[in-house]
């Protein structure tokens, strides 16, 4: 075989490894499904006394089934074929008279979790890296292959759905307590666990009773109606159709795709045939093309940041620098400034160790790596130093200017300006080429995107060192060149003027932003305007979409103090934090086409005007940037497809 290896040692136990060949990562592609399936022929000729699943690559257990694949399931006899091909295997594994067991260390996903549910018993490792996932729902796909089955019994409906639905990650010690592990061990014990375990001949987990009864009649439809309103609150069925055919195929098909008639608007052939698949995967494979940004410099490992201005942005990038393993100085004009920055930064750590072992022990660990700086000595040892003070140019060319004489020659500078010419502040430096724009958004913890400006001056390796750290804290590189709002704001900024003209000419705010929700994006533009701030707006729409004379509303808000969300008032009024609105009217039609339109045109304008490389990336960062409405597969893909 050639991906797995099948050896039996002295106590008559079968390990099969897993280490596909040609590949970082294990993903089940055709070849190693057909393997598996030699896998558990050899079994059935002799069979061990329990069979132990466990992988041979240092990153992870299985990362799920083969993109690449499913990429080509254009016909829906395609799709049945590969859906069957997993479900009978499957089937097969959990049928075995032997005792099975999965030893999962780093990710578990999609088929991977499907493998692990069908043995008998799991065991995780305790360590952050590992995660069990059925992602794909993420593809615009279900987990057909014996997941949307065998989860829901193993640790109940409620959670089985909420990962199905959500396609989030669940932890080791997490996975423990509901049931999906049987253990959860530290790594230096896991392969005598793993044999004890398989040997132990004890009973396979089954859920508390109530568990066991919401899966069946009269409970599982109660179950199935509450999981259905709570996706309805998130996606529509006509923009993303897999989240309920999940629930369909749970409650009435057995967890099983295939049986699910063609011409049901939940079967595999109408989600197969949908836009919306197709669109997702390609957002995936976008998305794949942003990390490779990341790999052009791979020699470059930045261990020491420096970031100047503990304010919104700055203060945030620290903390999360921080936390993705980075040594951060941080630099303000005082103590008293940088003080808040480290206390929002506790808190955040706080919130995100709070279900891991030990939590107040790991916040510790990280705030060891942030340290305030108010005399700046961390420019020094920085390998990369970010400015994020105010967007005041003189400012700005002073501190570079003073940074370059104290920097190592080789630490990355740049500026997190949002609306400043990288070309006016480099002339502040003696090597212009030195300097970049990294530009992140707001608030930087949720937003994955983070444009890499390259000015006129800037180096080509500068700016590959620069996508190397922005995926090195796990953000995805956007390479932009160096024009007003960059690719996002530029676009961003013609769309909320519009939607704001609209308020003008007297439709309401809740009218307009439920026509943008409609459409899909994940917040309506006026609520965008008020939590971007209304004066940001304001100067964002003078600079960036030309506009001579602000919407009306607009001027008045800002005029009388109403910054938006941050005042507690601006198109809306907002009570602990959030909008006070009324019921949104019927929308005149064609409301959302021409919210949306300066958007497409924008787009179009950027990739035109090269301050993006082509429709893709554009189409990628827009997405990442500002949640543009993924099943559309970006602006570019969707002026495509309605023909324009
Ligand atoms: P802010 O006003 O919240 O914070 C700026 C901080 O810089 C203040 O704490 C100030 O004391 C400090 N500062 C000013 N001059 C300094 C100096 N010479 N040395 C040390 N510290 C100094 O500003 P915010 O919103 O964080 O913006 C910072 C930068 O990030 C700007 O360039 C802005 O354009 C950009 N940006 C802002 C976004 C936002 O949504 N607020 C989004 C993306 C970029």
């Amino acid at each position: 075989m050639k991906h797995w290896k099948l050896e039996r040692d002295n106590d008559g136990l079968a390990w099969a490894t897993l280490d596909k060949a040609d590949s970082s990562t294990n993903v089940l592609s055709a070849e190693v499904m057909a393997e598996l399936g030699q896998v558990l022929d050899a079994c059935d000729r002799e069979p061990p006394k329990a069979l132990i699943f466990r992988s041979g690559k240092e990153a992870g257990f299985i990362a799920g089934a083969d993109i690449k694949e499913f990429s080509t399931l254009d016909t829906p006899q395609k799709a049945r074929g590969i859906v069957r091909r997993g479900w009978d295997l499957y089937n097969r594994l959990a049928a075995v008279r032997y005792p099975t067991l999965a030893l999962v260390r780093g990710h578990c996903m999609g088929g991977g979790t499907e493998l692990a549910l069908a043995c008998r018993y799991r065991i995780a490792v305790d360590e952050p890296g590992t995660k069990f996932a059925l992602p794909e729902v993420m593809l615009g796909i279900v987990p057909g292959w014996g997941g949307m089955l065998r989860l829901p019994q193993l640790v109940g409906p409620a959670a089985a759905l909420d990962m199905m639905l959500t396609g989030k990650g669940i932890s080791a010690r997490r996975a423990k307590r509901m049931g999906l592990a049987d253990e959860c061990v530290p790594p230096r014990v896991m392969e005598s666990a793993a044999r004890m375990v398989a040997l132990s001949g004890r009973p396979p987990y089954r859920p508390p009773l109530l568990q066991r009864l919401m899966n069946a009649a009269p409970l599982k439809s109660f179950v199935a109606a509450q999981a259905k309103k709570q996706v309805a609150r998130r996606a529509r069925q006509e923009h993303y159709p897999a989240p309920y055919a999940i629930i369909d195929m749970w409650q009435n098909y057995g967890g099983n795709g295939l049986a699910v008639p063609s011409n049901a608007p939940t079967s595999l052939d109408a989600i197969v045939g949908s836009k919306t698949t197709r669109n997702l995967v390609r957002v995936f494979h976008l998305q794949e093309r942003l990390k490779g940004f990341g790999k052009e410099a791979a020699d470059f490992a930045p261990q020491r940041v420096h970031v100047i201005g503990a304010g919104v942005m700055g203060g945030d990038i620290a903390a999360w620098c921080a936390r993705r393993g980075m040594i951060v100085t941080l630099q303000d004009q005082g103590v008293e400034r940088i003080a808040p920055a480290i206390a929002r930064a506790a808190e955040a750590y706080r919130k995100s160790f709070r279900s891991e072992r030990d939590p107040d022990k790991q916040v510790r660990f990280v705030l060891d790596r942030l340290i305030p700086d108010p005399n700046g000595d961390g420019v020094r040892q920085a390998d990369v130093i970010v400015e994020a003070i105010f967007e005041n140019l003189d400012a700005k060319r002073a501190l570079f200017r003073d940074i370059e004489a104290r920097a190592k020659p080789d630490a990355l500078l740049a500026s997190n300006t949002s609306s400043l010419r990288l070309a006016d502040i480099a002339q502040a430096l003696k090597n212009p080429a030195r300097l970049v724009g990294i530009h992140f958004f707001n608030p930087v913890a949720k937003m994955p995107l983070v444009e890499v400006v390259q000015g006129a001056a800037t180096d080509e390796s500068a700016a590959k060192r620069a996508a190397a750290f922005v995926r090195r804290i796990d953000k995805l590189p956007l390479p932009v060149k160096d024009a007003p709002g960059f690719l996002v704001n530029a676009v961003l900024a013609p769309y909320l003027l519009e939607a704001m003209r609209c308020v003008d000419q007297g439709i309401a705010p809740e009218t307009v932003d439920a026509a943008a929700l409609a459409f899909g994006m994940p917040m309506g533009p006026i609520e965008l305007a008020d939590t971007v701030g209304l004066d940001v707006a304001m100067a964002a729409g003078k600079g960036l979409a030309g506009a001579a004379e602000p919407p009306r509303k607009l001027a008045e808000l800002v005029a009388g103090g109403h910054l938006g969300r941050k005042t507690s008032r601006g198109f809306y009024s907002y009570a602990n934090g959030k909008a006070v609105r009324a019921a949104a009217g019927a929308p005149p039609p064609g409301l959302a086409g021409r919210l949306v339109q300066p958007l497409l045109a924008a787009t179009q304008q950027c990739v035109a005007n090269g301050i993006i490389a082509d429709a893709d990336l554009a189409d990628a960062g827009v997405i990442f940037g500002t949640g543009f409405a993924p099943f559309t597969g970006g602006p570019t893909n969707y002026m495509k497809a309605q023909g324009g």
